[in-house]
């Protein structure tokens, strides 16, 4: 009876726990999904040349870090590319997306 018991208890308490983690890890999921939107289209387009921290300087390109353009000129050389740079507006696809971009970038500094 005691045993029984005892089963019921950890039974619940294992349905509560995997239910309760269930749901923080959706939460995590979407919070990580929105800090890292800038970040992702980094990774995915631009990271081939400049690297992962901008220092990479691949196929002639920039280290990001010791750049002094301005933020325009950035957002200029991200829409319109510049020699080996290929013009990144249409792969973007939303001014959100270059604004973004230009702050990731900005931020490597
Ligand atoms: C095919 C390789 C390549 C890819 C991909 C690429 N770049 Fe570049 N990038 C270059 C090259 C080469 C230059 C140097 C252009 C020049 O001034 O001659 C450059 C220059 C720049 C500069 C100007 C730095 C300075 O101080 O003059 C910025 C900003 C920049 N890239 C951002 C980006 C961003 C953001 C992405 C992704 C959306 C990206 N690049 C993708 C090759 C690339």
């Amino acid at each position: 009876m005691v045993l029984k018991f005892i089963y019921t208890v950890i039974f619940l308490f294992s349905i509560i726990s995997c239910s309760s983690k269930g749901t923080t890890g959706k939460i995590d999921d979407k919070q990580i999904q929105k800090k890292t939107t800038a970040q992702d289209l980094y990774i995915e387009h631009c990271s081939v040349c400049h690297g992962a921290d901008g220092k990479l300087g691949a196929a002639g390109a920039k280290d990001l870090t010791q750049s002094t353009l301005s933020s325009t000129e950035v957002k200029n050389r991200i829409e319109k590319g510049k020699n080996g740079m290929p013009p990144m507006k249409e792969l973007l696809g939303s001014k959100e997306n270059i604004s973004a971009m230009t702050e990731y970038v900005l931020r490597m500094r």
